[in-house]
């Protein structure tokens, strides 16, 4: 097994305060890392590195962890420009516009299917996600939903079955005949390719009551749950992501006082989704409500062609920075070690001894170039594994 040195790192993230400098981020300057393989050996000051077989310069750019991206919806085909463009002329977001894509999904082959999630998941590595979850959820039939499965758990090994994104249209008049088939033929076939249950619990997709059904036949199943939650109004969906031990409560933009108590007694992570905001002219989450409270909070970017088209982490960095109240800092650690904790990891989201060498190279002396500068493609390298993909 050969071993690398990336020396001359001017800011290294480590997410380990032990490593660094004891703030959450555990920053060490003037840095180096070790990789052995594809895990990281070492990481302490360029000086003391030991010697290894290849030595690499990172010119005194930024290094941290590769972003943990725990929330996306990457099997789908079609756009949908037009509801967007709706929108911006002053039309609010609902759950409807997701048959648009249920649509275009049915009607796509596999390779279709394949070639878009390829597109996608290529775009996130070159802005430096190195680990991400994806959902099924546009198929919404029992072949539809197990085929966007198998396609996904082809290239991650965090996938989330989501044949509760809202009632199938064939169903229009019987939600309760799809939530059977839901937690019946449709779990049988796709719980063999998931690690993940998901439900849009949401006005216009399922209520508290469904919600819990669903996630209770999915966890019989052996898979662990994460919900939608809050997104579009206040609800029960933070509540019940707490009371099934859900390793995530998705979008939390409308919380009670209640809400956010329950998240903070909890080992349920809050993961916002500020693209989502951004691509719906909605309210920010408020992420400094989250965070003084004691809530584990993650960034992630919710990619999907309706309510955030964004693939890239960065971008939903900024945006947290601008408008949700956290600092560079926060952000940085909610995109890496707030979304491996979404995903209950610890082998991801940290430069550490042991964790898998997932790592993205700024061309800028620190992290916090992230957020000040917005929109400009920082991400200069990527490795994952220990090997430079981008
Ligand atoms: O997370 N909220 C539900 N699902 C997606 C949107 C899906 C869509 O509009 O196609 C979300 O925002
Ligand atoms: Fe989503």
């Amino acid at each position: 097994m050969s071993s690398t040195v990336i020396t001359n790192i001017a800011t290294l993230v480590t997410n380990d305060p032990s490593l660094g400098d004891s703030s959450p981020l555990g920053l060490i300057q003037d840095a180096a890392v070790v990789i052995d393989g594809d895990r990281v050996a070492w990481t302490g000051e360029s000086s003391k590195a030991p010697a290894t077989d290849n030595r690499v310069d990172a010119c005194g750019r930024a290094v941290l962890p590769g972003f943990v991206d725990s929330h996306s919806h990457l099997v789908f085909a079609g756009d949908r420009t037009q509801e967007f463009n709706a929108r911006m002329s002053g039309r609010s977001y609902t759950a409807g516009g997701i048959r648009t894509t249920v649509a275009a999904t049915r009607a796509a082959s596999d390779d279709d299917l394949e070639r878009n999630l390829v597109r996608y998941l290529t775009e996130a590595l070159r802005q430096g996600t190195t680990t991400f979850e994806t959902k099924s959820g546009y198929g919404l039939t029992v072949a539809d939903e197990a085929r966007a499965l198998r396609i996904a758990a082809a290239h991650t090994d965090e996938v989330t079955y989501l044949g509760a994104h809202i009632v199938a249209p064939d169903f229009a008049d019987d939600t309760a005949g799809y939530v059977a088939l839901v937690t019946g033929e449709m779990l049988d076939a796709c719980a063999p390719h998931a690690r993940w249950i998901d439900v849009f619990c949401e006005k216009g997709a399922f209520d508290g009551d469904q919600a819990r059904a669903i996630l209770t036949a999915g966890k019989a199943k052996g898979l662990h749950p994460r919900i939608h939650a809050n997104q579009l109004s206040h609800g029960p969906g933070v509540q019940l992501a707490v009371e099934l031990d859900a390793a995530s409560a998705d979008h939390c933009t409308h919380l009670t006082d209640a809400d956010v108590d329950a998240l903070a007694n909890s080992a349920t992570v809050a993961t916002l989704l500020p693209g989502a905001e951004f691509s719906t002219r909605a309210a920010w989450p408020d992420a400094r409500r989250l965070l003084d409270a004691g809530v584990t909070v993650a960034l992630s970017t919710d990619c999907n062609p309706g309510s955030s088209f964004t693939s890239s982490v960065p971008f939903c960095i900024a945006l947290a920075v601008r408008d949700m109240g956290m600092t560079p800092d926060e952000a940085v650690w909610s995109a890496t070690a707030g979304g491996a904790a979404a995903l209950r990891r610890t082998d991801v989201g940290r430069v550490t001894p042991g964790a898998h060498a997932d790592l993205t190279v700024l061309d800028a002396p620190s992290h916090v170039h992230l957020a000040y500068r917005p929109g400009v493609p920082l991400v200069s390298e990527v490795w994952r594994r220990g090997v430079r993909v981008a």
